[in-house]
């Protein structure tokens, strides 16, 4: 179903998250670079909606957007002591669980959250989303690492700033 664009779907997920959740707190913390953990999440929904669309992929759009988004919401920065080397293998857990306590999520949506740092955890996504999140996760972080900017998506941290 293609009635919403990538970007009004996008933006209709994210106002939902911000309302229900405490997705707006992962400002604070730094995922790669100059990148908070929010502009992260908001990118790897973005180019996941780019890339289903670039390979003509039949998907479930709208878990593909939110198991985007809820994919590191960990809640913490990982740089501080005490994360150390363990985030990378446990945060997804931990993303999961805090989403749990905010959203109602299917089966996609978990699956998308808990799988997406395969390789290092060893079990693979289980769906075409979960691929899609895992792969442009991947391709983001290296871009954020090597400080790009998102220079397309200043419209979603001026929907944090309206809705605090
Ligand atoms: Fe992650
Ligand atoms: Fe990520």
């Amino acid at each position: 179903m293609h009635c919403f664009s990538d970007r009004a779907l996008l933006r209709a997920e994210l106002a939902v998250l911000l309302e229900n959740s405490r997705l707006a707190e992962s400002c604070a913390y730094v995922q790669h670079g100059q990148t908070s953990t929010f502009l992260h999440c908001v990118a790897v929904a973005w180019y996941c909606l780019w890339l289903a669309r670039l390979l003509r992929l039949e998907v479930d759009r709208r878990a593909l957007v939110r198991g985007a988004l809820l994919h590191d919401y960990f809640l913490y920065d990982w740089h501080q002591p005490g994360h150390g080397r363990l985030h990378g293998f446990r945060h997804p857990a931990a993303a999961l669980g805090n989403a749990r306590l905010c959203c109602r999520l299917d089966e996609r949506e978990e699956n998308i959250i808990l799988r997406h740092m395969f390789p290092l955890t060893p079990v693979p996504p289980r769906c075409r989303e979960g691929v899609l999140v895992c792969l442009v996760d991947k391709g983001c972080s290296l871009f954020e690492t090597f400080n790009g900017r998102y220079r397309r998506l200043w419209w979603a941290e001026r929907m944090v700033r309206r809705a605090v």
